[in-house]
């Protein structure tokens, strides 16, 4: 029996390394990146109805058609011609503007719940090749949670779930727009790493993290470099950017006092098994 109602969580994902190629012909980057889930998660809540219907407990973010949730609905209604009205409630947690994919794990979460409540129509290939047309992080949720990801972000090699961690996540109040961190971003200058050979090193058990986006994002954003050398001197020894920021990702046993004007959020890395959800 099909059924009529489902409640998920979207998790968000941090980029544990992440190598910016070069500038594409249309304006993108190539990109090699290894994608990781985490428990930190927005709840979705869907039932099919008479009338659609979408709202989110947040006055920050519009519930209109520049929500990823709504492209992610008209996508599946497009591919599949199957146009039962939908009452879609988001649950908002994760941070905005903070690179942690929080509107591309929405997209990703609805095209799998519309998938489940038609009874399954389209396979995960199908999800993953449509969420890529929403936006460059959408093919990753749909993968079981650890992904190197290739192209614009949107070519994803499964990987196996990694050693267990947890970390915490820092998000200071003020966000960073993707387009104006990859607008600074000067190629030339990045250092020429192996992003083959650190993803050859995650799976041997070592943790390699670096971000190319990191120095354009300090250069919009200078607090956070501020905030990254604050975080060594507190004793963490691992301290990342995740995507485009303006999160950090702080590995390590310090000592995190509370900072003025700064979220925290204790986390975990988290897989999906593969005929399931995110928990
Ligand atoms: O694909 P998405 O809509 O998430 O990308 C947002 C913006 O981020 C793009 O318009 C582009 O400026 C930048 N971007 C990029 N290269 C990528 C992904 C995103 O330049 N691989």
């Amino acid at each position: 029996m099909q059924r009529r109602g489902l409640t998920l969580a979207s998790p968000a994902k941090i980029n544990l390394f992440l190598r910016v190629m070069n500038r594409r012909p249309d304006g993108y980057h190539n990109l090699c990146s290894l994608f990781q889930a985490i428990d930190l998660v927005d709840i979705l809540h869907f039932s099919l109805s008479d009338s659609n219907l979408f709202t989110i407990n947040s006055d920050v973010i519009p519930a209109d058609h520049n929500n990823l949730v709504v492209k992610a609905v008209e996508t599946f209604r497009a591919a599949t011609g199957l146009r039962t009205p939908v009452n879609i409630h988001l649950d908002k947690r994760i941070p905005v503007q903070a690179g942690l994919g929080g509107g591309s794990s929405n997209a990703a979460t609805t095209l799998w719940a519309l998938n489940e409540l038609h009874g399954r129509p389209a396979t995960i290939q199908q999800l993953m090749r449509w969420g890529g047309k929403i936006g460059s992080d959408v093919a990753f949720f749909l993968s079981e949670g650890t992904a190197y990801c290739t192209g614009r972000g949107e070519i994803i090699t499964p990987m196996s779930p990694l050693a267990p961690q947890s970390f915490w996540i820092l998000k200071p109040k003020e966000g960073l727009s993707t387009p104006e961190v990859y607008k600074k971003l000067a190629i030339d200058l990045l250092p020429d790493r192996n992003p083959k050979a650190s993803l050859k090193a995650w799976v041997g058990g070592k943790r390699v993290l670096y971000n190319d986006l990191e120095q354009a994002a300090f250069a919009v954003m200078p607090m956070l470099a501020a905030l990254k050398t604050k975080l060594f001197s507190y004793g963490f020894t691992d301290i990342i950017m995740s995507g485009s920021g303006s999160a950090l990702a702080c590995f390590g046993d310090g000592d995190l006092p509370l900072i003025p004007g700064v979220d925290l959020f204790p986390v975990k890395f988290t897989n999906r098994a593969a005929d399931g959800w995110y928990a």
